[in-house]
């Protein structure tokens, strides 16, 4: 699981900063979580890890609904006008019988005014769940995605890595449309600090931008995301590369960058 949560946070910092890239400004990037008992909260600590990797980022994690919680008192609750003034959310609840949380739900049926004003139309999100067994997890996971999809939300899913190493001793946490845990098997970690280590190598960057037929500074770019691998994993991080230029991407998306990690 270590290996989907790597690729996910880097993947995740690449796709929701690339409006602060363009920008050159700080993006701030909400991470909205309903967490009864913390699972969704500790998945929520690493893909904040993983956006404020780029240090022109900012995670703010918050939640919609205050649920009495020691471990999750310090959380604020956030209101539905707020949702709009961030660059890109990502959204994380439990599983809850093949779905997400009431409170989740309930948050969303609040939004209809955001919807009106077209609010959130094209913002980046993502979405990310806690579940016990794992049953249901794809089907909850869908059913967050269409109320994003109302939005006009531009959707960023994991997609299918059908070239990746399985090492299938371990409950997988990737799923085509995100990233889950699974709370209730016994002995399974939970996400956990220290994953980045595990890194022996980045083998390879390739990035794809969106860009006019006479745009040739490409590399230019791409310097962004070779910069951050270097920052974050020393001499580890060195790669080789290729940056290419294309007339469209999936999602209308501005970049998009595949990485190849060898992992110990
Ligand atoms: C009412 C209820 C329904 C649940 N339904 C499912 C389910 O359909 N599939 C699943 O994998 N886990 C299910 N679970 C387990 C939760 O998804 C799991 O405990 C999760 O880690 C809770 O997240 P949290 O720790 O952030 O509160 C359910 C739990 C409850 C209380």
């Amino acid at each position: 699981m270590n290996r989907i949560f790597l690729a996910f946070t880097f993947l995740l910092t690449l796709v929701l900063t690339d409006r602060s890239l363009a920008m050159q400004k700080q993006a701030n990037i909400l991470i909205l979580i309903h967490s009864d008992e913390g699972g969704t909260y500790e998945i929520a600590k690493e893909v904040a890890k993983g956006i404020e990797n780029n240090g022109n980022t900012k995670a703010i994690i918050k939640r919609v609904k205050f649920i009495d919680n020691p471990k999750l008192n310090h959380i604020p609750v956030a209101n539905v006008s707020e949702l709009s003034s961030y660059d890109g959310i990502a959204f994380g609840s439990p599983v809850y019988f093949g779905n997400i949380s009431t409170a989740m739900s309930e948050f969303f049926a609040q939004t209809t005014t955001l919807w009106s004003k077209h609010e959130l139309e094209g913002m980046p999100a993502m979405v990310f769940m806690s579940a016990g067994s794992g049953a249901g997890r794809e089907l909850a996971m869908q059913s967050f995605m269409n109320m994003l999809a109302v939005h006009g939300m531009v959707l960023v899913p994991n997609g299918i890595r059908g070239n990746e190493k399985l090492d299938k001793s371990i409950p997988q946490g990737n799923t085509v449309l995100g990233t889950t845990s699974l709370a209730s098997l016994k002995n399974v970690a939970r996400p956990s600090d220290g994953d980045l280590n595990k890194v022996k190598k980045c083998v390879q960057l390739v990035g794809i931008f969106n860009a006019s037929e006479q745009f040739s500074d490409h590399a230019k770019l791409m310097n962004a995301a070779s910069d951050l691998t270097v920052e974050i994993f020393g001499d580890q991080g060195k790669h080789a590369r290729a940056t290419l230029g294309a007339s469209s991407i999936p999602g209308n998306s501005s970049v998009e960058i595949q990485a190849i990690f060898e992992i110990e």
